[in-house]
C-alpha cells in the first residue's frame, strides 16, 4: 500500500468511528436528536477589540469563599439588605449582615438529595428535583422575590420568603424548560427568558454546541395570569434587562454575543433591534441606578469558536471525536477561563470593560450587579462572590 492509501483507510475508520462513536465518548452521545445550527455571526469589523490590559477585575475582592456553591444572580431588596442569591443545591439564601440564612426555595420536594456536595457539578443530576433558582428580583414596591428557576418555572416569594408560588410553567402550550433571567416592571409584568425547549440547564455545554433556536422572550401578566411570547426563535437567550424610563428592555442573545433591544412603549413597541454586539457570550445584564446597563459576559470571543459557528457539519463531526465535553466546551470558549464584565450606556455605547483575562481571581461570570459603588459579581462556576470597587 502507498502512503496515500493508509491515510486514506486510517481517515475511513476515523469517520466510521465517530458515525457509530462505539465507546460513547463523544461529547454528544446522550442526545440522538443532536443538531447543530449555523450561528449568523455579526460582522468583525463591528466587534469591540478594546481591552482592559490591567485586568482590574484581578483586583476583586473574594467573598463568601465555600459559603455560597455556583451564586448565579444577586439581588438586594428594597430595604438594601442582602445580597441574596441563588446556589447550586436550589435555596435562596441570604446575608443578614454576619451569617447566611435559608431565605426561599422553589422546590416543593426537596430531600436529602439536595444536601452539600463536594463540586458544583454533582448537583446537576438532582437539579429537576431540589430546583436551580437562576434570575432574581426584587419588585421594589411589594417587597415580593420573584425568582426564575432553571427547572420549574418562574415564582414569586414573599418578603419573609419560605416556599415558593409557581406562576407559570408554560406559554401557549409549550413547557418552560430552561427558564433563566426576569425583570419585573411597574404594573408587575415579569418579562423574562426560556433559553431552550430542547436542552436543560444541565446540558447547556450541549445548548451551546447546537446552537438551536427554540429560546424566547416572554411576558408574564399578573392579572390574566397569562404568559405570552415576545420573542421565538432565539439561540439561547439569556440575561434581560428593563431601561430605567421601562421603555425598553434588553436580553442577551448568548450564541451570537449580542445585546437585543424589545421596545415596550412608543411607536416601536412590540419591535427589536440590535443593540449592542458584545466581545464575547453574555450571561446576564442588570441596569444601574443610571440606567447603564452591566453585561456579564461568560467567555471572550475566540478565532475557533468564530470559524465554528457558521460550519455546522464541522462542529458535528468534531463533537463525534471521542473528546470529553468539558473540553469541547473549553475549547469552545476559547481554551481558558477569561472573566470580562462590560457597561453599555442607555443608547447602546460601550463605556467600560473589566477584565481577568487569565480568569485568576475572577474565574468566570454570571452577573454584575452595581450597590454603592461596588460590583458584586457571582457566577455559576465560583464558589464565592467577587466584589469590585468601582472608586
Ligand atoms: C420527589 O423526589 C423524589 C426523589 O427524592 C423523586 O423520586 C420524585 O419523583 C419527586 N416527586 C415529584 C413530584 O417531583
Amino acid at each position: 500500500m502507498t502512503p496515500m492509501e493508509i491515510l486514506g483507510i486510517l481517515f475511513l475508520l476515523l469517520a466510521l468511528y465517530c458515525g457509530i462513536d462505539p465507546f460513547k465518548h463523544s461529547a454528544i452521545s446522550g442526545f440522538p436528536d443532536f443538531k447543530a445550527y449555523i450561528v449568523d455571526m455579526p460582522p468583525k469589523e463591528l466587534i469591540p477589540t478594546v481591552r482592559d490590559k490591567e485586568n482590574l477585575l484581578q483586583k476583586s475582592e473574594i467573598k463568601f469563599l465555600n459559603q455560597v456553591q455556583g451564586p448565579e444572580s444577586i439581588a438586594f431588596d428594597p430595604l438594601g439588605r442582602g445580597p441574596y442569591t441563588g446556589v447550586a443545591d436550589g435555596r435562596v439564601i441570604f446575608w443578614d449582615g454576619e451569617n447566611w440564612k435559608d431565605f426561599a426555595y422553589t422546590s416543593s420536594n426537596r430531600s436529602e438529595l439536595c444536601n452539600p456536595k463536594p463540586s458544583l457539578l454533582s448537583y446537576l443530576p438532582n437539579e429537576h428535583i431540589c430546583g436551580r433558582p437562576l434570575g432574581l428580583r426584587f419588585d421594589k414596591k411589594t417587597g415580593d422575590l420573584y425568582i426564575a428557576d432553571a427547572y420549574l418555572g418562574l415564582f414569586k416569594v414573599g418578603p419573609e420568603g419560605g416556599l415558593a408560588t409557581p406562576l407559570t410553567t408554560e406559554a401557549e402550550g409549550m413547557p418552560l424548560r430552561f427558564t433563566n433571567d426576569l425583570d419585573i416592571d411597574d404594573e408587575g409584568n415579569v418579562y423574562f427568558t426560556d433559553s431552550s425547549t430542547v436542552y436543560q440547564r444541565r446540558n447547556f455545554m450541549q445548548l451551546v454546541f447546537s446552537s438551536e433556536d427554540s429560546g424566547r422572550l416572554l411576558k408574564y401578566n399578573p392579572h390574566t395570569k397569562e404568559t405570552t411570547v415576545l420573542m421565538r426563535n432565539v439561540q439561547f437567550p439569556n440575561g434581560v434587562s428593563l431601561s430605567k424610563d421601562g421603555s425598553f428592555l434588553v436580553f442577551c442573545e448568548g450564541c451570537k454575543g449580542r445585546l437585543r433591544k424589545y421596545w415596550l412603549k412608543g411607536e416601536k413597541a412590540g419591535t427589536s433591534e440590535v443593540f449592542a454586539i458584545l466581545p464575547g457570550f453574555p450571561d446576564n445584564v442588570r441596569t444601574n441606578k443610571d440606567g447603564e446597563f452591566w453585561v456579564a459576559i461568560h467567555c471572550h470571543r475566540s478565532m475557533y469558536s468564530n470559524i465554528l459557528a457558521v460550519y455546522p457539519k464541522v462542529r458535528t463531526f468534531l463533537l463525534k471525536l471521542p473528546i470529553p465535553t468539558k473540553i469541547q466546551y473549553l475549547l469552545q470558549i476559547g481554551g481558558k477561563l477569561h472573566a470580562v464584565v462590560v457597561k453599555y450606556s442607555p443608547d447602546g455605547k460601550l463605556l467600560q470593560i473589566l477584565e481577568d483575562s487569565e480568569g485568576k481571581v475572577v474565574r468566570a461570570v454570571s452577573e454584575v450587579e452595581e450597590k454603592d459603588g461596588k460590583l458584586w459579581i457571582g457566577s455559576v462556576l465560583m464558589s464565592f462572590i467577587a466584589v469590585y470597587d468601582l472608586a
